[in-house]
């Protein structure tokens, strides 16, 4: 559905000079600087998938996104929607194709939600009976019908965010591109614009492309992820090959009496292990011993036994990584992942 090969862009800007003299030097200036926002970037997603593209602050992920809706065209490389160039053939593009920037919105901010169906259901040629068909399901996905009859500005975010989706459904495109679709919104709400987004998924098929900063919207939406840093990619796979790469580390707390002793003690040194291998971090602060290992090389009751030798414990607590600091990790080690 989505063929995104070697796609690179980059933005050509006058290059800025610092302080107001700079500035006026930089009117006079023809000096440019260039910012490779996405970097060779390489990727297929079929029909009916739901793929969560994500990557920290100014990683490229909404440049990506604009350029496979055909906002932006790629400086290199191609990039196919449904085997159309979506830049060059930006009509068509558009009748197979839905979007919702969680930080804007698409909507007439000033006319009853209605209206606006009314406009983007002859904007987009919806028959009237396939009109009535998607609304009634809209509704009972998205629970429109409370405010349909409110001017947008009046809504909440919530019902704002759900009045969005609507509206990028409306024409029922193949696929349906989200950008950060749940923020800021509560929990309830978010549970709900999931739901609808599975929902959606399951009786069209619609491929769903969203980037999101948001953990709980990739572990219950997303069975691919794509990961990109500073324009490259670095991960492309399942959250569960994610979590078996970078999910073995372990947190073991252990709350122990004689402050002194642990302060110096090194338990890769007692168990006979390279610590840089195994043992990847040890902390020490307020009588709480943290040892962050391997899961795949140590096991804690190994390290618990070695440990309890030496120092007296009083609690002690194991930890599996989370997937927020999985994903954290990755961003740090950059191209490893790949
Ligand atoms: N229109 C633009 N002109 C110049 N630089 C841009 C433009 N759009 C994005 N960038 C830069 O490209 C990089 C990637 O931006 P973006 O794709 O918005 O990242 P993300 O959505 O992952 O936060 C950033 O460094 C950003 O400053
Ligand atoms: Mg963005």
């Amino acid at each position: 559905m989505i063929e995104v090969s070697h796609v690179t862009k980059d933005f050509v800007m006058p290059k800025k000079y610092p302080g107001l003299r700079g500035a006026i030097k930089g009117l006079f200036s023809n000096e440019k600087t260039v910012k490779r926002a996405v970097d060779d970037i390489s990727f297929q997603i079929g029909q009916g998938e739901i793929v969560g593209y994500i990557g920290s602050n100014g990683a490229g992920k909404s440049t990506t996104i604009k350029i496979m809706t055909g906002i932006l065209s790629p400086s290199d490389g191609t990039c196919f929607v449904a085997g159309i160039d979506p830049n060059r053939r930006r009509k068509e593009n558009a009748q197979n194709i839905g979007v919702v920037f969680g930080q804007r919105t698409q909507l007439w901010w000033d006319l009853p939600l209605s209206e606006s169906f009314t406009i983007l259901k002859e904007i987009y040629n919806v028959s009237d009976q396939a009109y009535r068909e998607q609304m009634e399901f809209l509704n009972q996905v998205l629970e429109l019908s409370a405010f349909f009859d409110k001017p947008v500005r009046t809504l909440s975010l919530g019902q704002r965010m759900r009045a969005d989706l609507g509206a990028a459904l409306l024409h029922n495109p193949k696929v349906l591109y989200l950008d950060e679709p749940t923020i800021g919104l509560d929990l309830v709400v978010k549970d709900n614009i999931r739901r609808a987004i599975r929902e959606i998924n399951e009786k069209y098929k619609t491929t769903v492309v969203l980037t999101t900063h948001d953990i709980g919207d990739i572990e219950e939406l997303c069975s691919r992820i794509i990961i990109i840093d500073e324009g490259k990619k670095i991960y492309d796979g399942s959250l569960e090959a994610l979590k078996d790469t970078y999910g073995t580390k372990r947190t073991l707390s252990l709350e122990v009496k004689q402050i002194q002793k642990a302060s110096g003690f090194s338990p890769a040194e007692i168990l006979g292990v390279r610590e840089e291998e195994c043992i990847t971090e040890l902390d020490f602060e307020n009588s709480l011993l943290k040892i962050t290992f391997d899961g795949h090389k140590l096991q804690a009751p190994q390290i618990l036994s070695t440990v309890m030798n030496e120092i007296e414990i009083t609690d002690i607590q194991l930890k599996e990584t989370e997937l927020a600091e999985i994903v954290k990790e990755i961003y740090r080690h950059g191209t490893e992942g790949e």
